[in-house]
């Protein structure tokens, strides 16, 4: 048993002393024999009181910790290395690994592993001499066998709505909330995220106004149709969102290669006509019937890629890379759950890279896609009135309109998607972590680092 082959070892000078207490350090061989149970190694009783640690186990290739009677994690030997967060290995400040992982013996043992109150102290004695800590909660948020204890924020998990749910719920804030107050601002970016569509109400109707609150969120991506935009049916770029015909439910930008993520719309004016209603089709829902009525179908629009254009301008010619395009649905390969919707079907380009023995299946796959997206039951129609902007999860959420008479002006401007969610993130920090200096608030055991 282990009590026979430990034996104390005097620590080297190491960075971490200051983590170290007062205790030995035991020196725990490499388990040999893989039928053998793994060995339990308690820590050795300090003289002062101290929280009960989790257990220990060693073996070849992994360090088990016990969390509870019936929960533990496993880490690889290799994984523990190349994870160490010392100065050394991790700079504090830029965040980035400055370990060679490729100097990494692949067979990489511990010579000592010992549980103590600031975490878990792994000693390493190749490829030369060097004193790992890991944080206990830091290796519980981080357990990847199994995974997922990490309590995520709120906003990471949808609401997945249709018409009712939107229509009793709307998700809305006030435009003087959130130009004034960052928490108001956090609860408007979760909002768009969890729904992938908020308004914006109050919020007076023109357009430097509506630029300001962009601005709030972040950088306005710039585009071929200017940074912001602002438009009426004046066919002033050849799209078909320069005219005042309808258009079907749709994401914009499927011909880039990557889309824009926000979408911003401030319908400004519309005087002496009718029509012009707007549509929004939350893409997860539709992506989720589909799934559930009709697999066959939603294997294809996963698995085809779509070609798509924008040639409506003659000094553009926009097509995403690769020009075989991206399929209708991406799947989290992660987690199985959708992630991205692309669908415009009246930019997409000739489809001459299906496989012959599967292009009536795909034809009947977006048949299948077009007959959810157009049900009543997913449709939210919407009269948008001036002082009112509705922001869009362009990457979810498919947006369309009614065809319209009269003057119709509009304005409005795509962001990017991880500008946003990088906003998004860091109010998050900030509230998790109330107002500290970034230096305390983000530090190398933060998560997601
Ligand atoms: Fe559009
Ligand atoms: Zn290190």
């Amino acid at each position: 048993m282990w009590g026979s082959s430990l034996s104390t070892v005097v620590r080297p000078a190491a960075r971490h002393q200051a983590y170290l207490g007062r205790r030995a350090y035991i020196a725990t061989k490499p388990f040999q024999g893989a039928a053998a149970a793994l060995a339990l190694r308690k820590p050795i009783p300090a003289q002062e009181p101290e929280p009960e640690l989790p257990l220990t186990e060693v073996d070849g290739r992994r360090v088990a910790v016990q969390w509870s009677s019936d929960l533990q994690s496993r880490f690889h030997h290799i994984w523990l290395r190349d994870h160490c967060r010392c100065s050394e290995c991790f700079h504090p400040i830029t965040k980035q690994r400055m370990l060679d992982t490729f100097s990494i013996p692949a067979d990489i043992q511990p010579r000592a592993v010992d549980a103590t109150g600031e975490g878990l102290v792994i000693q390493w004695a190749s490829p030369h001499e060097h004193t790992s800590l890991y944080p206990w909660s830091w290796l519980k948020n981080n357990s990847y066998d199994p995974q997922q204890f990490a309590p995520k924020p709120d906003w990471q998990k949808p609401i997945i709505w249709d018409n009712r749910t939107i229509r009793t719920r709307t998700p809305t804030v006030e435009y003087y909330d959130v130009m004034e107050n960052d928490d108001a601002l956090y609860d408007w970016l979760a909002k768009i995220k969890k729904w992938g569509v908020c308004f914006v109400r109050g919020v007076p109707a023109d357009l430097n106004s509506t630029e300001a609150l962009a601005r709030r969120i972040s950088f306005i991506r710039e585009t071929q149709y200017g940074k912001m935009w602002s438009f009426t049916s004046d066919l002033a770029h050849g799209d078909t969102a320069y005219t005042n015909i309808a258009l079907p439910a749709h994401t914009d930008n499927t011909y880039f290669t990557d889309p824009a993520g926000l979408q911003i719309f401030h319908l400004l004016e519309h005087t002496g006509g009718t029509g012009g209603e707007t549509l929004l089709v939350d893409g997860l829902h539709v992506a989720r019937e589909v799934r559930r009525r009709y697999p066959r179908s939603f294997e294809l629009l996963s698995q085809v890629p779509i070609p798509c254009h924008a040639a409506g301008d003659e000094d553009t010619f926009y097509r995403p890379d690769p020009n075989s395009g991206y399929p209708v649905l991406s799947v989290d390969a992660s987690t199985g759950e959708v992630w991205h919707v692309r669908w415009n079907n009246n930019d997409r380009s000739v489809v001459n890279a299906v496989h012959p023995d599967l292009m009536e299946a795909w034809y009947q796959a977006i048949r299948d896609w077009n007959r959810c997206l157009t049900e009543p039951s997913a449709e939210y129609w919407v009269k948008l009135q001036p002082r009112t902007v509705v922001v869009i999860d362009n990457q979810r959420v498919m947006h369309g309109r009614a065809e319209f008479t009269g003057r119709r002006q509009l304005c409005g401007a795509y962001m990017g998607k991880d500008d946003f969610m990088s906003r998004l993130r860091v109010l998050w920090e900030k509230g998790e972590a109330g107002a500290l200096d970034v230096h305390e608030r983000r530090n190398v055991w933060s998560p997601g680092l």
